[in-house]
Parts: structure tokens; sequence; C-alpha cells
């Protein structure tokens, strides 16, 4: 009995792939296709990728090389993030037709707008090329076979645990994508950088494009004589609603993660690393803040900047504190200790953990110049254009462009010595102090003045863009997303190996690299703080509670406020919790990254649910380390996109196309 219960016990420790942890390759998805069933999961793993028939990688598509969109009718049309297609509805938008503003809803096909350079790509295929690369066949040589396939075809090898196993990814590219709807920014963005990384959410993060082909259904360049493109395969729409406990999937195209770097890495990013980068940034958004809250002009003209600086600042800040709680370090430090113990009696492996670290000591000041020199003197400009000039506001950025300057300059002082430009010693020395070296500068700059009053500012720069160029050449490699060097890949490949030979027990899964990939989970809640419980849904009733006509990021158009005083919802209206109202947003615990954005959120039959914007800022370190305890993807319930296109745009006509359950 007590013999027993200890397998059981030991069964439950040992249990792989804790909870829900894992972005998983499509074409190997049958090695967790039992796991997926026995956590609800109804369909098969050829549903979900096949090369023999339709699957569900036929209505995913990669949009425009940063975000996911997926199919939603027999007729092209795709659905994704509000803040995936902002720069198209951006770039329509003109004082007299404010899509941004106001929302943009095709009424017909021939009002659906095109859109330069914005393209969507499917997978066709997937396949391993390890052994023909092994064979003496170059990655080059493989990618031109693959591309000469097809019209508009595309086509990489990708490195997966670092170069252990390399897969060939061959795309068909559709370059006539039409803008066919997107909701007011006041829904679309409602929340704003206040709500962003932030749950209770209730942003309804969606806009609409349909793709189009040439009359054979293939690629081609944007004509007035394409028609809709005909997808082998597009979601069905779950009308009937999440609970708590529902089996979710999210197919997408997760760009970036580190989940097998050491504890010397990890200790860089949450203890040097993410805490400059804060502390510099928060400067910046102090002096652009200030600025906006000046003046109405101002406040336009930094918004895109406030948001971009703020999105990364925010989602560091929950690195972190995530980093922190996990105690992420040590813990990846006993594990290097006991796989080196392990491997002090394999030659291959002996060493590779204090090779490692040993590459780590000399690069890590020269990759922490390279990320200081990002964020301070690269954001500055070389010049304000004609342009700027032009614009009315423009003699009143003066002040914040100024302390700008003077901010970039007085923390380049935290770039390591030996990596700061000859330029800056001799301005610092000549000027006293960061400031009145930053004011000399700037002044020639901003006045437009000639060469000769120009060549300090030029010199800078020049010697700046030679710094990196050194820095990089240093660590061998120009992929400076991460700390990263030609020799840590190559120790990596070894480690990987390793560790897959040693940890048995382990679900290994390739660190996202923007390639295909299934996460799955359930819809759920999470204790946010001791006696504290966040509930995994948002209704329209909690958008009606943040409104507020003098706050921007909560004043909603006031067609929904009219919906909620009237409710008249319609089939969307739903009772939750007693209270007849309409859900917003849902949490689930799909491991998802950056590029996961418009991802489709499926339930257990396949159809789908909601779309993947964003997760609480505390669980950004699943980038480094998943905690199923805390890590939440926030997604827009398609009931709510749903209500939005057919109540506040009057496109129901739009819903005749889907297929809705
Ligand atoms: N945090 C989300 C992401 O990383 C959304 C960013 C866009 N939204 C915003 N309010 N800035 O992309
Ligand atoms: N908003 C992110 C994106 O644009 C997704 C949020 C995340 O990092 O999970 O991809």
């Amino acid at each position: 009995m007590k013999r027993t219960l200890l397998t059981l016990l030991a069964a439950l420790v040992l249990l792989p792939a804790l909870a829900d942890e894992g972005m998983w390759l499509p074409s190997l998805i049958s090695e967790r296709i039992d796991d997926m069933r026995a956590k609800g999961f109804r369909l098969t793993a050829e549903d979900i990728y096949s090369i023999n028939k339709a699957s569900m990688k036929d209505a995913v598509v990669l949009f425009n090389g940063g975000c996911t969109g997926e199919l939603i009718s027999p007729e092209g049309l795709l659905l994704t993030n509000h803040h995936c297609g902002y720069d198209a509805i951006q770039k329509h938008s003109t004082v007299e037709h404010d899509y941004l503003t106001n929302g943009f809803w095709a009424m017909s096909r021939a009002e659906e707008l095109p859109n330069e350079k914005l393209w969507v790509r499917f997978l066709v295929r997937m396949e391993e090329v390890t052994d023909r690369i092994a064979a003496g066949e170059t990655a080059a040589q493989i990618v031109e076979k693959a591309k000469a396939e097809g019209t508009g075809y595309k086509a990489s090898v990708e490195q997966m645990y670092y170069g252990n196993q390399q897969f060939l990814f061959v795309y068909e590219q559709f370059d006539d994508v039409r803008l066919v709807a997107a909701p007011p920014s006041s829904i679309g963005k409602f929340g704003g950088d206040t709500d962003n990384w932030i749950w209770p959410r209730h942003t309804g993060d969606f806009s609409m494009f349909r793709v189009y082909a040439s009359k054979d259904n293939r690629p081609a360049a944007y004509s007035p004589q394409n028609v809709p493109y005909r997808p082998k395969k597009h979601f069905s729409i779950s009308t009937k609603g999440v609970k708590e406990g529902d089996f979710t999937m999210i197919y997408g195209f997760p760009g970036n993660t580190q989940e097998y770097i050491l504890s010397d890495a990890v200790a860089y990013i949450a203890e040097r690393s993410d805490p400059a980068k804060i502390a510099v940034r928060t400067g910046r958004l102090d002096i652009i803040t200030k600025a906006q809250e000046s003046d109405p002009a101002l406040r336009i003209h930094y918004a895109a900047k406030h948001a971009s600086i703020a999105n990364a600042w925010k989602k560091w800040q929950g690195e972190v504190l995530g980093i922190n709680r996990l105690g992420t370090v040590a813990s990846k430090r006993a594990y290097e200790e006991e796989f080196a113990a392990w491997a002090q009696d394999k030659p291959e492996y002996r060493s590779v953990v204090a090779d490692l670290k040993a590459e780590y000591d000399r690069i890590m000041d020269a990759y922490f110049a390279y990320e200081i020199t990002r964020e301070t003197l690269s954001t500055l400009p070389a010049a304000y254009t004609p342009e700027e000039r032009a614009e009315e506001c423009f003699a009143r950025r003066k002040f914040a462009e100024q302390a700008l300057w003077r901010h970039a300059f007085r923390e380049y002082g935290r770039c390591p010595k030996v990596y700061r430009t000859p330029s800056y010693a001799e301005g610092m020395a000549r000027y006293k102090s960061p400031e009145a070296y930053a004011d000399a500068l700037f002044e020639a700059v901003w006045e437009g003045s000639d060469s000769v009053a120009m060549q300090p500012a030029v010199r800078l720069r020049e010697e700046t863009k030679r710094m990196l160029d050194h820095i990089s050449w240093m660590l061998g490699t120009k992929s400076l997303r991460n700390l990263n060097s030609k020799i840590l890949n190559e120790l990596y490949t070894t480690y990987i190996k390793g560790l897959r030979e040693w940890d048995r027990e382990r679900a290994f899964y390739p660190d996202a690299n923007l390639t295909l990939r299934v996460a799955y989970g359930s819809v759920a809640g999470y204790e946010y703080a001791d006696g504290e419980y966040h509930k995994p849904q948002t209704t329209l009733d909690g958008i009606i509670a943040k409104d507020n006509p003098e706050i921007y990021d909560y004043d909603i158009p006031q067609s929904l406020r009219d919906l909620y005083a009237s409710k008249n919802y319609g089939r969307w209206g739903t009772v939750i919790d007693g209270r007849r109202t309409v859900p917003v947003c849902f949490l689930a615990t799909n491991h998802t990254t950056g590029g996961n954005s418009g991802s489709p959120v499926l339930n257990a039959g396949g159809e789908l649910i909601g779309i993947n914007f964003d997760r609480t800022w505390r669980s950004t370190m699943s980038d480094i380390a998943y905690d199923p305890a805390i890590c939440r993807n926030i997604a827009v319930d398609i009931r709510y996109v749903l209500f939005v296109v057919d109540r506040v745009g009057g496109a129901g006509y739009l819903l005749k196309e889907m297929t809705l359950k």
C-alpha cells in the first residue's frame, strides 16, 4: 500500500510538461496529442497539421512579419488585432476620414482598401532537413529548391534547439490584402497604455482584412481584377462562450523565447540589463509625458513614440519581478550544477557549462554596452526633417527634444568605458557635463546648421555606429536580439544535446523563433495577490465602469454607451454571474509571446473563441521561465468582436460569410 502511494507520488512529481508550458512544432504535434486530448481536445494531430488534407494550419497566417492572423470565411476574410492592423488603418486615415478615431467598416467589397507592402504568409509545409544538411546540402540550396515549387513561395531553414535540428518552412505569400473593418480606437485600443499588459482588461483589439488572389486562386500583386482568396480551410466560430477550465489552443507565430539559457544569462537580464533599460526608459517617458501634458498637439505628436517605449518598459518590469519571485537564477544554477556533475565522465559535455560561463564573462560587458547605446545615443535623430519642421507644433517641441538629448547623453554614461566612443570622452572633457555637451550638439541639429557646425554630431553618430559594428564583430553574430554570440550558440548546441540526454523527464520544445507553434491550456483566472482572485472573464459592465470622457484612454464611443443604456445586445447578450451583459476579454494559461498577437484562440473542437493580444505583465518572464500559477495570456472574446461588428459598426452583413456555431 505504502509502496503504491510512493510510486504514485513519484509519478506526479515527475509529470512531464508541467501544466501548460510549451510552444510545440505543428508537424510533431502527434507527440503531444495524448496530453492535449487528456486535457479536453477533441480533434486529431492531422486536424492540426497535415500535408495530405486541409488542416488548421491552412487557416493561420503570419501577418506582415510580426503578428498572426486567421481566416474566418471561405472568401478570404481575415481577423487579427487592432494593434497589428494599426499601421494600415493609420495610413488610410486623414482629417476628413479619421478611421483610427472613428473606425472603418467597408460596406461592400468595392469599399475594401488595398494596402501597399502588407502581406500574409500561409505555411505550405514544414519538414526536418537536419540530415540533408549533414549530407552536404546547404540551407541556401534547400531554400532555393523550395521557393521554385510555386507562385509566391517563400522558404527558410530555421534552427531548433540551437541548431541540433533544422527545419525547412515553405510558405505561400499573398500581397493583396485589403482593409475590411476596424473599430474606433476607443474600442480597439480601449485602455491604451494605461491598461496595456494589465488584467482586468476591456480592449476590443481586433481588425479585419481580406486576402485577394488571382482568378486561379494564386498569389498576385494588387490588381482590381483580383478576387477574394478561397482558403483551404477557415475557422468556424463558436458563439457559445467560454468558462473557467475550458480547453484552449493557440495557433500562431511566437517570436522569441530563451527557455534554456544559463543562470548567468538570467541574472544578466534580471539584475543588470532590464533594470538599466527600465531606468533609462523611465526618464524618457517622464520627459515625453510632461510634453504631452503641456500641449494637446504634443500629446498626439508623441503618442506612437510613448506607446512603443512604454510597451517593453512595462514588460521588462514584470519580467524582473517574475524572475525574482520564481527564484529562477538559483533554480537554474542548481540545475546546471546537477547537469555538470552528470557530465563529469562524458568528454563531450564535461566542460560545456564552464565554457558557457567563460564566454558569458567575455561578452557580457560588450553586450551591455550595445544595449545601453541602443537605448540612449541611438534613439537621437540625425536630423529634424523638413516635414517635421513644417509641423505647426515643431517649435514647441524644442524643450522636450533638448531634454531627451540631455537624458541620452547622461544615461550613456552607464556604458562600460572601453565601449564608449572617443568623441564622447573628448566631449565630456571639453564641456564638463553631459548636459552641456548634449546642448552643444543638439543646438546644431535642431537648427539644421551648416556642415561645419554639424560636424561633432555627425562624428559622434558615425563613431557610435562603428562601435556597435565592432561589438557585433566581437560577438561573431549580427543577431543581437538576445545576449548572444557565435561561440555561445555553438556551446548551447552541445549543452541542449546533453540536457536532452540527461533530463529524460523534461518535455523539451524549441525556443520561439517566429515559426508556427501550438500552445494549449485552459481558460483560467489566478491569484493576483494573497486572498485576491482574478476571474478570467470581463464584460461590457466593466467598460462602462471605466468609461470617463475626461480620460483619453477610457473615453468610449457614444454608440457603446447607448447600447449599454438600451441593453439592445441582440444575440450577443449573455448572462454572466446573474447579469445580462456582453463578454469582452478572457484569460487563459497558453504559453505565448510577442508575435502571438492576433493568434486564433480555439476551443476543444477547433472553433474560434477569441483572438490573443497580450499577457499580464507579471507573466512576461514566461519568455525565460513559465510559471503555471501566474502566467496568463489575454484574449478578446470572439462574441465581443461580433457584437462590435454587428451593433457598433453596423456591418452585420460580414457575419453572413462566417461559419457561426
Ligand atoms: N502589450 C501588447 C504587445 O506586446 C500590446 C501592445 C500594443 N498596445 C498598446 N497599448 N501599446 O504587443
Ligand atoms: N502584444 C504582443 C504582440 O504583439 C503579445 C503579447 C505578448 O508578448 O505575449 O505579439
